[in-house]
């Protein structure tokens, strides 16, 4: 913010803080002209979990009786949180266990289940990989369930055309600006879509579902971004192509280092990564909380998304119905994300490694 004393003067001198506003507007054009070639729209939110919540509830609409979201349960509390508002009951699944992303097997066996009491399939992109958009697409087109694509952690990368992931899908699409994520400011998110008359709706409704002056036609809620909270992403913009590019450069070599822990298999062809997750060797899984520690004393912060898994956690265990969920437990009890940030050095993932790799050899 300090680098921007003049733009943060000119929306103080403009009077406008929010409400869609002028910064707010440049925002929203130069996130599609620059992330999405140009083609679709987007409303910013003031974080992804609010947009979660709208473009849910917006979903929902169309099966009025229906009251499950199918939700991967490797994925971040924000997405049941989101479900469960939205008068929805989480029907967590499994994922795939090489791309770690949701299991279309798992998918379909349980619309073959519960049929038209699913109201809405939130599938989650996960760690920025690609997921099949097509898919859900017609699965939407074909059996009318709404699906609602959490890609938290997607600004950044690019599927297997080289485009931003997302582009050109008319699902709704939720990304989050959050600090810790690639594209990161503070608080924000934005949902896309090639389908601009859902996001019309999407802004009304997250302006109270004011369709008329001050007066709610639709369900509403507050997600609007400020003014300065827009001006944080557009100048995150300027230098973002630079980010993604060294981040992806820092994965390679973690991957090149530790060539005895499994990867995710990757879709698409460049990936927005906000950590570094990978899967230890099987045989060092009960040691995962000691290997943690044993970083972390060593000043290497590293966690565990998403361990524990939704279907672990005590709220989501009372008011969730599970599908099974081997290969999301097999992942989770496996997982550490390893540090990444725009300004990691190599020779910093290369003591990472070392460490990492003595760990697991005095262990053998
Ligand atoms: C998978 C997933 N969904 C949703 C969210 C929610 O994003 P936000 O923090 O912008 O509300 C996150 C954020 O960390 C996430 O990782």
């Amino acid at each position: 913010l300090s680098e921007f004393i003049s733009e943060l003067q000119a929306i103080e001198d403009s009077g406008i803080f929010s409400n869609y506003g002028p910064t707010n507007t440049r925002l929203e054009l130069e996130m599609i002209r620059r992330l999405f070639g140009g083609e679709g729209s987007c409303l910013t939110v003031n974080n992804a979990t609010t947009g979660l919540m709208l473009a849910i509830k917006a979903a929902a609409q169309r099966r009025p009786g229906a009251s499950y979201a199918l939700i991967p349960s490797f994925t971040f509390a924000a997405t049941a949180h989101a479900a469960i508002w939205a008068g929805l009951t989480p029907l967590l699944y499994d994922i795939d266990p090489a791309s770690w992303a949701p299991s279309a097997a798992a998918e379909n066996a349980l619309i073959e289940q519960y049929g038209d009491k699913i109201a809405v399939i939130v599938p989650y992109a996960t760690f920025g990989n690609c997921i099949d958009l097509t898919r859900y697409e017609a699965l939407s087109a074909q059996l009318g369930i709404g699906v609602v694509v959490d890609a938290a952690a997607s600004l950044g990368s690019l599927d297997s055309a080289g485009r931003g992931f997302g582009t050109g899908s008319r699902l709704p699409i939720v990304y989050s600006m959050h600090v810790t994520k690639t594209f990161a400011t503070a608080e924000a998110g934005m949902i896309y879509s090639a389908d601009a008359d859902l996001i019309g709706q999407l802004r009304i409704m997250g302006n109270y579902g004011f369709g008329q002056p001050r007066s709610s036609t639709m369900p509403g809620l507050n997600s609007k971004l400020s003014e300065i909270g827009a001006l944080l992403a557009l100048k995150k913009l300027e230098g973002f192509e630079e980010v993604v590019r060294r981040r992806a450069m820092i994965a390679s070599v973690y991957r090149a280092e530790l060539q005895s822990c499994t990867f995710q298999d990757l879709h698409g062809v460049r990936h927005a990564f906000q950590f570094m997750p990978m899967l230890l060797p099987v045989e060092h899984t009960p040691r995962r909380a000691k290997i943690l520690s044993r970083l972390s004393l060593e000043g290497v912060g590293c966690g565990s998304y998403f361990s524990p898994h939704l279907a672990e956690q005590p709220y989501f265990e009372r008011v969730s119905v599970m599908a099974p969920l081997p290969a999301t437990q097999a992942v989770a009890d496996r997982i550490i994300s390893l540090p990444m940030s725009d300004t990691i050095t190599r020779d910093e993932v290369g003591l990472v490694c070392t460490m990492l790799r003595t760990m697991l050899q005095e262990a053998a």
